[in-house]
This record gives C-alpha cells, structure tokens and sequence, in this order.
C-alpha cells in the first residue's frame, strides 16, 4: 500500500514537473527581459533567484577583461545571486545568461543557438560613443583572428552596441586580395552576420562597416566605422595547451603571497596570448597578473591567500585562431596543519604486477606540507636502494615514479618508502608481484638404473605464482625403438617447499625402472607450463660402462668380476684382459648378453692373496669403434677365523632373570662377530638353533642381536649361545639364563611344614592336659577316700610313694590332703 502510495506520488511529482515545465528547470532573471540597454559606465547588474546553486555566464570574448572584473553576490533572505559588472563597457554588450549548477551554457561570438529550456538569457547593450561591440582598438592588433572547421558555421560577431537600427555591411576580400561576394551571409544584428557549412574559400579577409555617425561627428575618426576579421577555414589544430608549473600550487599557505606561472613555448613569431582566469570569488583586489606577450607568459600573483580563494584556475593560450587551456585545482592550507599525502596517480597503486623481465613502475604523487620533502626507498633487505641499472626512482614535484627493471621472482616483494618533511615522516609501501613461467630442472640425475630397482629423482621447480609438478615415465620396453611405448607408475611423490623463498618447490618421485624410457617433469602455474626431460636408460651392470662390485673378497673366495656395457652404446666386443695368468685353471672368463647389456665375466676361483692387482675390461663402442676400458682394483683379504668382539657380554655369563619382581622382563642378547669372510652367526638355546622369528624371539636382520621378549617359566632359562662361523672357523658365546624359581612354591612348603609342626605341637599339648586332669581326679578321689579312711582310722602308717612325698611337708596328713 505504502509502496503504491510513493510511486504513485512520484509518478506525480514527475508529471507535474512535467507541466511546469520550462519554467520550473531554469532560474528567473531580474530583469525578465529579452533584453535591455546601460549606458557606459554604468553598472551592469543581474540577478537570478532559483531553489539551487546557479551560475552566471557571459561571452567569453577574447582579450577582454569582463571575466577579470565582475563579482557576484547571494543575498540569503531574498533568495538572490547577483551579478555585477562595475562601470560597463561597450566591449561589455553581449549575452548573458543564468542556469542551475551543472549545466552547460555555450556561450561566445561563435555561438549561434542559446537554447533556453534550462538557461534564462539576456542580452545586453552597452551603450557608447564607439559603434561596436568590440573595440576595433586592441593593444596589439586591429585585427581579430576566427577560426572555423570546414563545414561548420561562421560568425563575424560585428555587432553594434546599441538596440537602434542601423546598416552593416560585410565585405570579404581573398587571400589574393579578390572581392567576394557575401550576399550569402545573413545578419543578426544580437550575433552578427553569419554563413553556415562554410567552405575554405571562405577564408580570408573580412571588413565590416557600418554607416553610423556619432554626434561627436567632429571626433568620429577616433571611432572607426570599420572593423576587420582574418578568417581561417580548415582543419584547424588546438595547440599544446599553456604550460605551468604545478608544483608551483601545491603546499600552499593561508595569509601568504602566492605567485603562479604560466606560459607557452610556441614560435615566437606567432601571435600569441597567455592569461589567467580566477574564481570569481578571488576578489581583485588580492590579485594581478602580469602579461608578457613576448615572453609568451603571464604571472599570476595572490596576495595573503585565504582558504575561500580555493577553485579552479585556468590559464589559456590564445593562438590567432585557436585557444587551449589548462585548469588546475588550487587549495590553500591551514599553515599549522602539515601532511604527507601520497596518492596513485596511474595504475592500482601500490600494488604492481608485472611479467617477468619487463620494468615495475610505480608512479606515485607525494603531497607534502611542508611542500619540501625526501623520498628513501627502502629494498626488501630493509636496506636503501640508490638508483643503478636496476632500479630508477624520479622526483618532479609532486611527480615520483619508481622503476624496478628486468623484474623477476627474486625482486617479489615489498618494498618501503620512507616520505620525511622537516614535520613528519611516513612509510608507504611499495608491494610488487612478478608472474613467472615455471622454470624447471631434474636434478641428481643419473642416467643409468639397475632394472626393477626403485629411483628416486628430484625435481626443481621455480615460478610465480608457485607451480606444481607433475611426473611421466614413458617406457620403451623394445628401446631403442621407441614404437612401443607406455606410461610407467610414479609412486611416492613427496613435495618439499622452502621457507625462506616461496617460489621454488622440489619434487621427489620414486619409479621402479623397468625398461628404458624419458623422464618428464612438469611444471605449471597460472602463467604457463615448463618440462624437463630426461632419457633414463637400464642397466644390469653397472650403469653405461663398469664392473660390478663382488663385494669383499677373502683368500679362498670364489669370485666373479662382472664387466658390462650398455648395449646401447657399445658392441658384443667386450672382454677381460687376463694375459698372463700362471694359473689359468683358476680363472675363467664367459660371456653373457642381456637384453641391457653385454657382459664379461671374469670367475677367479680359490682367490689367492697374490690376485690382488688390477684388472682391465674393455669394450668397443657401437658409434665410432673405439675401444673403452674400464678397470677394477681387485683386493683379497686375509682369510680370518670369527671372533666375537662384544664389550656387552663375554663368555658364560649368568643372567638372573627375577619374574617375581619383574613378571615382563626381556633380554636382549648381542654377538657381534667379526670375521673375514664375514661370519654367519645363528643363535642356540641348549644346543638347539632358535628359530628367527617366533612369538617369543626376535633376531635381528644380521643376527647379531637376539631379543627375547618375554620368559614363562624356568624351562625358558637355560643355556642361550650365538654361534659365528665362517669358511674357516667358528667361534661359540654362551649366556646363561637363570630363572628365579617362582616364589610362592617355597612358601606353601614352609607354610605346610610350619603347619605340620604346630598341629603336631598342639596335639601334644592337648594329649598331655588331657593326662593331668585325669591325673588330678584320680588324686581327687584317692583324697576322698583316704579322708573317709583317715575318719575312721586317725592315725596309719602310708607306705605311698606320694603320700611320703607329702610327709615331707611337716604338716599334718590332713591338712596337706585339704590342702590339696
Ligand atoms: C535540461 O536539463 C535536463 C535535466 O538536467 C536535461 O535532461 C535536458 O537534456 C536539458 N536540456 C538541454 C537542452 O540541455
Ligand atoms: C605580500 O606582498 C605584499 C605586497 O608586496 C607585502 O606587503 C606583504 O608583506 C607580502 N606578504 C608576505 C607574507 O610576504
Ligand atoms: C615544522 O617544523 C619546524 C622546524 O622544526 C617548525 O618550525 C614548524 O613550526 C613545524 N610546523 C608545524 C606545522 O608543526
Ligand atoms: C590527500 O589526497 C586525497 C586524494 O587526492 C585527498 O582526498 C585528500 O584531501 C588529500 N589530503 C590532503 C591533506 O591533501
Ligand atoms: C616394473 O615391474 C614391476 C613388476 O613387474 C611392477 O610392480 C612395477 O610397477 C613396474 N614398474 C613400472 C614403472 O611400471
Ligand atoms: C597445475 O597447475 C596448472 C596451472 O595452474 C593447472 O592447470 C593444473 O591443473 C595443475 N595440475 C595439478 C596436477 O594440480
Ligand atoms: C659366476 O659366473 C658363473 C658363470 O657365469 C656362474 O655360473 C656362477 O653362478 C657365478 N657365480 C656367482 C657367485 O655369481
Ligand atoms: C648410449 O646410447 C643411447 C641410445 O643410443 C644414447 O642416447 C646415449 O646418449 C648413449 N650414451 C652415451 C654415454 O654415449
Ligand atoms: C667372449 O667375447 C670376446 C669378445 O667378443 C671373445 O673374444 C671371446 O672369445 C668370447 N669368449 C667366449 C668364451 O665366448
Ligand atoms: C704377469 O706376469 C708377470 C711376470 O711373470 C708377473 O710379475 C705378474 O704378476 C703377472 N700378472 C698377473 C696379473 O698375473
Ligand atoms: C674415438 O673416436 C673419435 C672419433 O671417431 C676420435 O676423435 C677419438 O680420438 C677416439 N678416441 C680414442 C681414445 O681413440
Ligand atoms: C666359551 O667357553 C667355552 C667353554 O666354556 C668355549 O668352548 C668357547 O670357545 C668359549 N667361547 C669364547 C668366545 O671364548
């Protein structure tokens, strides 16, 4: 609803405007008239009201100083610009015209059209004793220069300076001086006499004159009745527009004089005119310039600046017929205020990309208040970089550009510059980006590989943005032809980038080589790809050419010296040189082709130490027959009975292994045995050969180390050896494992036989208790009866054992009884 409501409302707003029209696009004029006539002298005023900021236009008439001496005034209340021209002038008469901000009025002796739809014009004349409009009396010249392109309409802007009616007539003379006709030319007496789609025969001069006679008639020599035009039709060139300097307007203070040149460096002969245009809001009386048409320059000088004085500035060359201008924008700055301003003034600024081996530039503007500043360019090493071959800094004002020639990765990075004034200092950096194809390279490359045997190859890669890399094999598996061909895997690719230089990437891949074949690795990045190619040929033997190693060879050896070349590169001719052999019943020499290479084998049996010595092996080339030859240096060793050089453990030593205390105890039991040939060590356990891996030993890969990783009982104690044999002897090293029988055992026994004891000690004691107290009843009723006796018979002799024992006592029988 809301919504229909505003675009109903606008839609209003629109036709209304709409409506209003004309009216409401353009200011009213105070006078609303078409025109109106001011005598000379006085002053010509103008007013505009509209409900935005307005701006006043006058013809802009060559060498006449209107733009120079007028003001324009807004009166608040009344909703008013005005526009004053004190004390007019007859060159004064012209049109005028007000319009909103922003559009634009065309407005000078060439214009033809004044188009009123957003610009309310006027014309005014100017009245005086002179006739014209113009003053036929320039400082310079009677003459006044138009030019007009080919097909374009030309105006001879004679006009008069008062509304009254009064005859001009046009006459035009040729370069050869030849009267032409101008009944083509018709006259507006506002605009002159004018001649659409002219051609060049128009060129020329033209006079223009009128009949008037002024009332001083007496003087009237002192105003011609004449003025002349040199008209040029054609392809007319704007010259190069005045020079000035513009460091000259920068840095520029409040309540200062400022002073600002302009000029052209055209041919002096020329005729030729350099001024000023100054906002309006400059009053005059703060300004004077200084023409000098020899110099082909004009000085402009403002007295004690103000910040309102800010705007546009034109200078313009005025040029016979033509006329060029520059405007520079002028700011005057508060004196305590001071700044470092640094701006791009081309490009993305600080940020530069550029392709390998082309120039960086960077071109930078540096406003500084105060105007006097200093530049250091700082290098990414945070040293200061000074002007060389490679890099090129230029300062001209405000003007500094940078160059890094010859860019390449290496110059990636940023860059500082320090900007310091007598007030402040500022960095700015300077960042710079190079885009470069990859460059790329198969490092530790070794031609020749033991077929089925996995490569590794290194690949180096560098490039901005960082590349990637990528591996091929393609085989020949019938090289060297090379009709067969296939992708061989690549496995384990591993990458490896630096961190100091982030540019550059490593690549390591590792192939089985199976047949010979091109190595490629591939490097791209967003500006383009490099490969590096590397033929890879299979070798049995040892590479292009060799012998390979029979390893150590000891007195009594049987050894084969294998010589091989490439079948690529060399021819079935290949052989040992063994010429003097004494004992030729120990050596033997074969030969045996593969499908890589040709091979000489050279079998010396029972190597004896005088064997020792060089052999020679030679091979003919397949290319040009030469003959290559390849040597070994063959050294026999002594032969040497093994022996068991192990500071760990030294024979029969006992190991107590406590599995109470230590339930997960291991042993680790070594032999290492020295011996030539190299001995052969296996591991025992009371004689018997352990086997290598098991749940509960491990032997390590040359068996010198024998790991026993857990121990169940005391079978598992005994007697452990490493044996160390070779072809001519053997050597034994026992260790005696001792396992603590398990505790617990010897307790129960101790616990039972404590038991045993006790139970025994306890029915002892209970089996005698026992017979005491029977003892004592017995004595109890022996008592009772002999009491009962005694009552009877007082006194009788007792031969008892106990009851002499009892008389003992010195007491009466019976009280010794009751006693009891
Ligand atoms: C007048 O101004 C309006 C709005 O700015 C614009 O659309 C139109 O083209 C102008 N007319 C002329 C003749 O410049
Ligand atoms: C500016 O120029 C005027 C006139 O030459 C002079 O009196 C005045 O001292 C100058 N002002 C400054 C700040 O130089
Ligand atoms: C800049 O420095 C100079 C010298 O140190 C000093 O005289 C001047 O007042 C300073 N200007 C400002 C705006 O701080
Ligand atoms: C610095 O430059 C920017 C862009 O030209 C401008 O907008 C700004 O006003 C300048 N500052 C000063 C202090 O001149
Ligand atoms: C070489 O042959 C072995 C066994 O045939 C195979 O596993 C391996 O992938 C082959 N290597 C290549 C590079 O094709
Ligand atoms: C390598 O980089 C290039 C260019 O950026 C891209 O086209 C290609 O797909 C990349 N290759 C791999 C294997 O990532
Ligand atoms: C040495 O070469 C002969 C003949 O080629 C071969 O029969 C023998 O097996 C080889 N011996 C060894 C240890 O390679
Ligand atoms: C061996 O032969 C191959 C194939 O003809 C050739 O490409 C290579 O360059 C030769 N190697 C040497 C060291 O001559
Ligand atoms: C081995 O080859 C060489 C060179 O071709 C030849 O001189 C020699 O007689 C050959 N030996 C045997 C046993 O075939
Ligand atoms: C060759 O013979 C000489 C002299 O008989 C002897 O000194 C030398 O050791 C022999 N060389 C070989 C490799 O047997
Ligand atoms: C091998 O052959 C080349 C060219 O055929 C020749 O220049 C060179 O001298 C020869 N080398 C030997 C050691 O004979
Ligand atoms: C270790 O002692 C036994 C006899 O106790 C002996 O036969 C053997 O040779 C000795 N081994 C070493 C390496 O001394």
């Amino acid at each position: 609803m809301e919504r229909i409501g505003s675009t109903w409302a606008l839609s209003a707003l629109a036709v209304s405007a709409l409506f209003l029209g004309i009216t409401a696009r353009k200011p009213t004029m105070i006078p609303a008239k078409a025109e109106f006539l001011i005598q000379e002298g006085d002053d010509l005023i103008i007013s505009c009201r509209g409900d935005g900021d307005i701006q006043f236009s006058f013809m802009d008439t060559p060498y006449h100083d209107l733009h120079w001496y007028y003001n324009i005034k807004f009166d608040e209340n009344a909703g008013l610009h005005t526009f004053t021209r004190p004390n007019a002038v007859s060159e004064d008469t012209g049109w005028y015209a007000c319009a909103y901000e922003g559009i634009e009025i065309k407005n000078d002796a060439q214009t033809i059209e004044h188009p009123d739809e957003n610009i309310t014009w006027i014309y005014v004349y100017v009245n005086s004793s002179s006739p014209f409009a113009q003053d036929a009396l320039y400082d310079h010249s009677l003459i006044q220069f138009i030019g007009q392109k080919t097909g374009g309409s030309l105006v001879i802007p004679c006009r008069l300076n008062s509304p009254k009616k009064q005859s001009v007539s046009l006459r035009h003379y040729s370069r050869l001086n030849m009267r032409l006709s101008t009944q083509s030319f018709q006259y507006e007496p506002k605009i002159g006499f004018i001649k659409h789609n002219v051609s060049d025969s128009m060129s020329g001069t033209y006079l223009c004159h009128t009949s008037h006679r002024h009332h001083y008639s007496e003087a009237s020599w002192h105003f011609p009745t004449m003025l002349t035009y040199e008209v040029l039709i054609g392809d007319l060139v704007e010259p190069m527009p005045p020079l000035i300097d513009k460091d000259e307007f920068r840095g520029l203070e409040w309540g200062q004089n400022h002073t600002f040149n302009c000029h052209s460096e055209d041919d002096v002969d020329e005729l030729l005119r350099v001024e000023w245009k100054v906002p309006y809001t400059v009053p005059r009386e703060r300004l004077r310039q200084i023409h000098n048409d020899e110099m082909q320059a004009a000085q402009l000088t403002l007295f004690n600046a103000q910040e309102s004085d800010r705007g546009d500035y034109t200078c313009t060359k005025i040029k016979r017929y033509v006329k060029s201008s520059v405007t520079i924008h002028v700011e005057f700055h508060d004196p305590d205020v001071t700044y470092i301003n640094v701006t791009a003034s081309s490009g993305n600024g600080s940020f530069v990309t550029v392709a390998e081996k082309t120039t960086a530039i960077w071109n930078l503007s540096i406003d500084t208040y105060p105007k006097a500043y200093t530049v250091k360019w700082i290098g990414k090493d945070k040293l200061p970089i000074a002007n060389s071959g490679k890099y090129l800094h230029t300062q001209s004002g405000t003007d500094n550009t940078f160059k890094i020639f010859h860019a390449t990765i290496a110059d990636i990075g940023v860059y500082t510059l320090r900007i310091s004034t007598l007030n402040d200092t500022k960095d700015h950096n300077l960042e710079l980006t190079v885009l470069a194809q990859p460059v790329v390279r198969i490092v530790n490359s070794v031609s020749y590989h033991t077929p089925g045997q996995p490569a590794t190859f290194s690949c180096s890669a560098t490039g901005s943005p960082l590349p990637n890399i990528t591996w091929k094999y393609l085989e020949y598996p019938d090289f060297p032809s090379k009709t067969v061909s296939k992708y061989a895997s690549v496995s384990e690719i591993r990458y490896e980038t630096s961190r100091f230089f982030s540019f550059h990437i490593l690549s390591h891949s590792t192939i089985r080589i199976n047949a010979t074949g091109d190595l490629t690795c591939r490097s791209c990045n967003v500006v383009g790809c490099s490969e590096a190619v590397e033929p890879i040929f299979v070798s049995d033997a040892n590479g292009y050419f060799g012998v390979m190693d029979p390893g150590t060879v000891v007195e009594g050896d049987t050894i084969n010296l294998t010589c091989g070349a490439s079948a690529y590169n060399f021819t079935n001719n290949i052989a040992w040189e063994v010429n003097n052999s004494t004992e030729h019943e120990r050596l033997s020499i074969t030969n045996r082709t593969t499908k890589f290479t040709y091979q000489s084998i050279l079998q010396i049996s029972d190597v004896k130490k005088s064997d020792s010595g060089e052999y020679v092996c030679r091979a003919v080339n397949k290319d040009n027959h030469n003959t290559t030859a390849v040597s070994y240096e063959l050294s026999v060793m002594d032969a040497r009975v093994p022996s068991i050089n192990d500071e760990s453990t030294t024979n029969n030593t006992e190991i107590e292994i406590d599995l109470i205390n230590d339930e997960h105890a291991k042993v680790r039991l070594t032999c290492f045995a020295d011996g030539m040939p190299n001995p052969e060590v296996t591991w025992l356990k009371d004689g018997k050969p352990l086997i290598k891996h098991s749940e509960q030993y491990a032997i390590s890969q040359n068996n010198s180390e024998l790991y026993i990783k857990y121990f169940r009982g005391s079978a598992d104690g005994g007697n452990y050896s490493c044996q160390a044999k070779n072809r001519v002897g053997t050597i034994e090293r026992y260790m005696n494992i001792i396992i603590t029988v398990e505790q617990s055992n010897y307790e129960i026994i101790w616990i039972s036989l404590v038991c045993v004891l006790s139970a025994i000690l306890a029915a002892l004691l209970i089996y005698t208790t026992l017979k005491v107290k029977r003892a004592k009843h017995l004595k109890k009723e022996f008592r009772r009866m002999a009491l009962s006796e005694l009552d009877q018979r007082p006194s009788e002799d007792s031969v008892n054992d106990e009851d002499e024992l009892i008389s003992n006592n010195q007491e009466s029988p019976r009280d010794r009884l009751i006693g009891m």
